[in-house]
């Protein structure tokens, strides 16, 4: 007798098998701080140039050890932010169509997204939680917003209602992307907790699969827009750039972290002032560097091939003399 035909199992795609054995929420143990990281400067200090004031080492471990806690408290909570309000919420869209065109398997992977971007949100607040349970320290401020989900929420206000989900697909695929290149530098940074650099380097494995994932969506999308909805979003882009990418000039954060170190109004307003070479520069360094990345990201998802974004950029690089399309190579 004939053996009964067995039905074909079709082996998994890449980007399921990918995921199945690389992503952390399926691998990972969870991340514990120990005790041990009682006292230990938690964030990088080169990261944080309060934390080599003069003044401020003056105080003692205890005060850089709490400037440097409140700054990890901000970037993990700015961390949950991103995922929880708008990476998630694009993949959102994604599935359930609001972005429209995405296939079946497509749509499967906008899903590891989510679970990923959950986990990863998971992890930034258990470790906070550990954090202050470890060292009795609390959050100075809580964020419920950051630089990236105002210039989102700007960028809104200039597109007609019908083009929000269009450019919220581009505006996370430069997120993805952008937040992949910040992860792997402060992973890479020496001087701080060991359990903070794992956080990072955890995350950080996930996010490369999630930006060439945001890539391949956006190349796709793009195509399938119509030239209005194209025209529009191209003419907002280069300033949506410059406005995402702002840092914080004000300072607001450093002020409140040295006004809760007990210092005296003018020994911040020293201490600022005497930092701010270096703060500046770092964050000028920052931007230049990230933008020149991103305007590579547009042209390779096509989006910098439409004539009226290269005409967008050149208009922008002209009244303000950035040239980000310099990065270029010439046409
Ligand atoms: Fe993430
Ligand atoms: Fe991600």
């Amino acid at each position: 007798m004939d053996a009964i035909a067995q039905p074909k199992v079709p082996s998994a795609p890449e980007s399921v098998e990918r995921w199945y054995t690389t992503a952390t929420v399926r691998n990972s143990p969870r991340i514990v701080v120990p005790s041990s990281a009682q006292g230990e400067y938690v964030f990088p200090r080169s990261r944080q140039p309060l934390s080599d004031h003069p003044l401020v080492v003056s105080m003692g471990d205890a005060v850089v050890s709490f400037v440097l806690t409140q700054s990890a408290y901000k970037y993990m909570y700015e961390i949950g932010l991103l995922e929880t309000r708008y990476v998630i919420d694009c993949a959102l869209h994604i599935i359930n169509n609001q972005i429209k065109g995405a296939s079946d398997s497509e749509k499967r992977e906008a899903l590891t997204v989510v679970i990923d971007e959950g986990y990863h949100a998971y992890v930034a607040l258990d470790f906070i939680i550990q954090l202050k349970a470890l060292n009795g320290v609390e959050p100075i401020e809580v964020p419920e917003t950051n630089g990236n989900l105002d210039a989102v929420r700007r960028a809104f206000a200039a597109l007609p209602q019908h083009m929000h989900y269009d450019f919220q697909l581009i505006s996370v695929c430069l997120a993805e992307h952008t937040l992949t290149k910040d992860l792997l530098s402060i992973g890479r940074e020496k001087d701080a907790t060991r359990t903070f650099t794992q956080v990072m380097t955890d995350h950080v494995s996930d996010e490369g699969r999630h930006a060439n994932y945001f890539a391949r969506m956006t190349r796709a999308h793009w195509q399938r827009l119509p030239e209005a909805t194209k025209t529009a979003i191209a003419s907002l882009l280069p300033g949506y750039l410059d406005d995402y990418l702002a840092g914080d000039t004000e300072r607001a954060f450093d002020r409140k972290i040295l006004g809760a170190c007990g210092f005296s109004e003018s020994q911040v307003d020293r201490v600022l002032e005497e930092t701010n070479a270096r703060y500046q520069e770092d964050m000028n360094a920052y931007i230049t560097k990230t933008k020149a990345n991103l305007v590579k990201l547009l042209q390779r998802t096509g989006i910098l091939e439409f004539p009226a974004a290269m005409a967008a950029f050149a208009a922008y690089d002209a009244s303000t003399g950035a040239a980000a399309t310099s990065v270029l190579p010439a046409a």
